[in-house]
């Protein structure tokens, strides 16, 4: 199916087991992935990117506006409207074409459209490739919070088509590189030494390692929220110019000095996370003028804290979930995380 410089991770999902095909020109696979045999294909995107679906397949483009505003529930309501006024069928499949914002709006569409239909992916961002593509989670923001809508509903298979990336803005590197330094944390061997192609088959193995163990979150999933309890409450705050990305970088150094003061991990390890942060030159401080009291009651809204602040941690077994009681502690972490 592929060419011989595009490589294949399957999501092994018993019989929603799917694809993820990582390469420059992956996107160009897209009619030998295509599901069943659509009459009609959905492209989702945000305005500039194109694609090609296949010959003899009706194909419309349906666009969602730029932003995280534009993440929410009238997106997916006039996603849904439109793809009723074109008489889309739960024969048919949505392709949603972008980033991480396209992927959740598209696929939670796609979700409830007819009760769900099949959803393809065409990544075309680092973050994306690594992350928001694979793994089924879908969904939008309220006024309330993040992601606090959405549903598991799997695509039918993922490209990663890193040739997309050559034209992807430095502060979308930036994004991806955050979650790339976080799989460092959780196994991924000599990241830094592979080809960029490489990397991103080494990242999406892991995840769909994890995925397919713990497809709904009751176990080890949870660890790939590392860095992302401090990121969210950053996020939800709301007054930084903070991508995602780089709000988990602070949020995985936050997470060595939380560790670090359980007894967790030593100096060192913290020192590990400082100089990962760093070597994806991102910024492993809080922003200025962040009010700490309120981060920590960030902290317990986050919607992963079941019971109490849940965070991810580093240790002696490795990363997993650890409920932290100690707010003077989480204040004093904080204290560190303070520019020089
Ligand atoms: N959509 C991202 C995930 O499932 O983790």
């Amino acid at each position: 199916m592929s060419s011989a410089s595009i490589q294949t991770v399957e999501v092994d999902l018993g019989d929603r087991t799917y694809p993820v095909l990582v390469g420059r020109g992956a996107r160009h696979e897209l009619a030998a992935v295509l599901p069943g045999n659509p009459r009609k294909v959905a492209v989702v995107t945000q305005p500039g990117i194109e694609v090609d679906v296949a010959s003899g397949v009706e194909q419309q483009t349906f666009t969602i506006g730029q932003g995280e505003a534009n993440k929410s529930l009238s997106s997916v309501e006039a996603l849904c409207s439109a793809w009723a006024q074109w008489g889309m069928t739960r024969a048919d499949v949505v392709v949603a074409v972008g980033g991480g914002m396209v992927t959740d709006v598209g696929g939670f569409a796609a979700s409830v459209y007819h009760r769900g239909i099949p959803v393809v992916y065409v990544s075309t961002t680092l973050l994306g490739q690594i992350d928001a593509a694979v793994g089924g989670k879908t969904g939008v923001n309220l006024a309330e919070g993040k992601n606090l809508v959405g549903a598991f509903w799997q695509p039918s298979a993922v490209l990663c088509d890193t040739e997309t990336l050559d034209t992807m803005p430095q502060r979308e590197w930036q994004c991806g590189y955050g979650e790339m330094a976080k799989y460092e944390f959780l196994g991924v061997e000599s990241l830094r030494s592979l080809a960029l192609e490489d990397q991103v088959v080494a990242c999406v193995q892991l995840k769909a390692d994890v995925v397919a163990e713990d497809e709904r979150e009751g176990g080890r999933r949870a660890t790939l929220n590392y860095g992302h309890t401090l990121a969210h409450a950053l996020e939800i705050a709301g007054s930084f110019d903070l991508r995602h990305g780089e709000a988990v970088a602070i949020g995985l150094v936050y997470a060595a000095e939380v560790a670090k003061r359980l007894g967790r991990i030593d100096e060192q390890r913290v020192a590990e996370h400082r100089e990962a942060v760093a070597h994806y030159d991102l910024v492993g401080h809080l922003p200025a003028n962040t009010n700490h009291s309120q981060l920590i009651d960030l902290f317990s809204k986050d919607k992963k804290a079941v019971d109490g602040v849940t965070f991810v941690l580093d240790g002696p077994n490795g990363v997993e979930p650890v409920r932290v009681e100690d707010r003077e502690l989480l204040a004093d972490a904080l204290k560190a995380m303070v520019q020089p």
